[in-house]
């Protein structure tokens, strides 16, 4: 496997990652909710907005034919009056490879970013109902930090967050 970060002219790829955005709403929220909440054009201006490297990322992982198996998208936010911190707003394999430390390796690179960029703090927003996604990030430290309503769906989200240790290397 293989981690790249996509840039401006990747225009395949930003395409294939709104697909799969939309795919992951489907596949959390169900079709009825999640097929018609953003359109393709919202989403393709999404992956667009997180491509500037500085504030955030867009980050696809390939298998050994180079095929896009998955992506994850993260970004620094800084809330008035508070520490910035690392925020990964998505992630999604596809079916066929998973389970096969794709997710795991996608979260490790946002972390590392996070610590490049000086954050020490990470965190996810997720449905409470995400039992792969909560696993994951559990087993990597991350505890529910929040709880609340999404104001689009109704669905219960959790916040996962960790503290990022500065780490010498
Ligand atoms: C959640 C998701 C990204 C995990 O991707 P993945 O590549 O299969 O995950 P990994 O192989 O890296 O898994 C690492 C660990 O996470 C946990 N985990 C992952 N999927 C799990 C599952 N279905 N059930 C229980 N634990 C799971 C396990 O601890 C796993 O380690 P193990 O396989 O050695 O037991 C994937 O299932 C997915 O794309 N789901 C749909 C999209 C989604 O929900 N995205 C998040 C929206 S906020």
């Amino acid at each position: 496997m293989h981690l790249r970060v996509l840039t401006p002219l990747d225009t395949a790829d930003i395409d294939l990652v709104a697909q799969r955005m939309r795919a992951t709403l489907v596949e959390v929220e169900g079709e009825a909710a999640g097929g018609g909440m953003y359109s393709m054009d919202w989403l393709r201006d999404r992956v667009r907005w997180h491509l500037d490297g500085r504030a955030a990322e867009v980050v696809v992982i390939t298998d050994d034919d180079g095929g896009v198996i998955g992506h994850t998208i993260y970004r620094r936010e800084a809330p008035d009056g508070a520490l910035p911190f690392g925020l990964i707003s998505t992630t999604y394999v596809t079916p066929e490879a998973r389970r096969l430390g794709a997710a795991q390796r996608l979260l490790a690179r946002a972390e590392d970013w996070f610590r490049a960029q000086g954050l020490q703090m990470a965190c996810t927003w997720t449905s409470s109902t995400n039992t792969p996604l909560i696993a994951l990030y559990g087993r990597n430290g991350y505890l529910e930090a929040e709880r609340g309503p999404n104001g689009v769906t109704g669905t219960m989200m959790v916040r996962l967050a960790r503290s990022l240790p500065i780490t010498s290397r």
